[in-house]
């Protein structure tokens, strides 16, 4: 099993974000995380990421536990977020903000360590090509010595998936990465997904537009208040009572007035 969350309890003085969830995410699948507003879902990532540590219970990626490592430890055995709020570095270019995720590596730092020796020049052009490479996987690659603030706000969304790739994960945290896109940028992204998933990696996906979770994701864990109320494949959670009263009733009209 790739990523398996074991009883996992979170507790800020007397909010209980999570509360003993449990589930388990195999290799190169799509997963959907979803839920209402509070539901616990951005807290798991962080969680997983290794931001909070979890009141009780644990997490293991692969043979490791990770539940108490600190955040760029787990980063560096292959785990990588991107962010609900969009996290990119305004004033840098494209490029260089990919580099920027690769930093977090641990080789020599990239960018600090700009002419210094041949080996680091080396290494920064393998990180810049690394980058380009990455960019254009996100078809930004033309873009790449624009600044990150000229971008439209879908493709910012964009370059932090690439910003995240760049520390070369195993499994990639996507937190609402369709929040704020337009419907053709939503099909992008809906395209730049399967793509990845056919590369190989493990993604997990926090999305409000169920119609996307449905379409992506071959597995679905449902919270509500803290508790993993359902899990199973799209056509399960459809049907689930649970899930249509905590969730897609409401859900689905709010998407289809979107
Ligand atoms: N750092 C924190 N301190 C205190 N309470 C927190 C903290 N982080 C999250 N919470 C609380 O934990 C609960 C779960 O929040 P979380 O952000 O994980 O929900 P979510 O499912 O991601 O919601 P949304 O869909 O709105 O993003 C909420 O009640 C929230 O207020
Ligand atoms: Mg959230």
């Amino acid at each position: 099993m790739m990523l398996t969350v074991k009883d996992v309890t979170l507790q800020f003085g007397g909010v209980t974000a999570l509360s003993d969830v449990a589930f388990e995410i195999q290799e190169k699948t799509v997963t959907g995380l979803i839920g209402p507003n509070g539901a616990g879902k951005t807290s798991l990532f962080n969680v997983v990421s290794g931001i909070y540590t979890p009141t009780s219970g644990s997490v293991h990626f692969g043979s490791h536990e990770i539940s108490k490592m600190q955040l760029h430890q787990i980063n560096r055995l292959g785990v990588a977020r991107t962010f609900q709020n969009v996290m990119v570095f305004p004033d840098l270019t494209l490029v260089e903000n990919v580099m920027i995720g690769r930093q977090s590596r641990g080789k020599s730092g990239v960018i600090s360590s700009i002419l210094r020796t041949s080996k680091e020049r080396q290494e920064r052009l393998e990180a810049e090509q690394r980058s380009i490479e990455l960019l254009s996987y996100v078809h930004l690659d033309k873009k790449k010595d624009q600044l990150a603030k000229n971008l439209p706000y879908g493709e910012q969304r964009q370059l932090d998936i690439a910003r995240a790739l760049a520390t070369d994960p195993q499994i990639l945290l996507l937190d609402e990465p369709a929040a704020g896109l337009n419907l053709q940028e939503r099909l992008s992204l809906k395209a730049l997904i399967r793509t990845l998933a056919t590369m190989g990696y493990t993604i997990v996906l926090i999305e409000h537009d169920v119609k996307l979770v449905m379409d992506l994701c071959s597995h679905i864990v449902v919270l509500e208040y803290g508790h993993k109320i359902a899990e199973g494949t799209p056509q399960e959670i459809q049907k689930n009572t649970k899930v249509i009263a905590a969730y897609l009733g409401t859900g689905g009209e709010e998407n289809a007035a979107n």
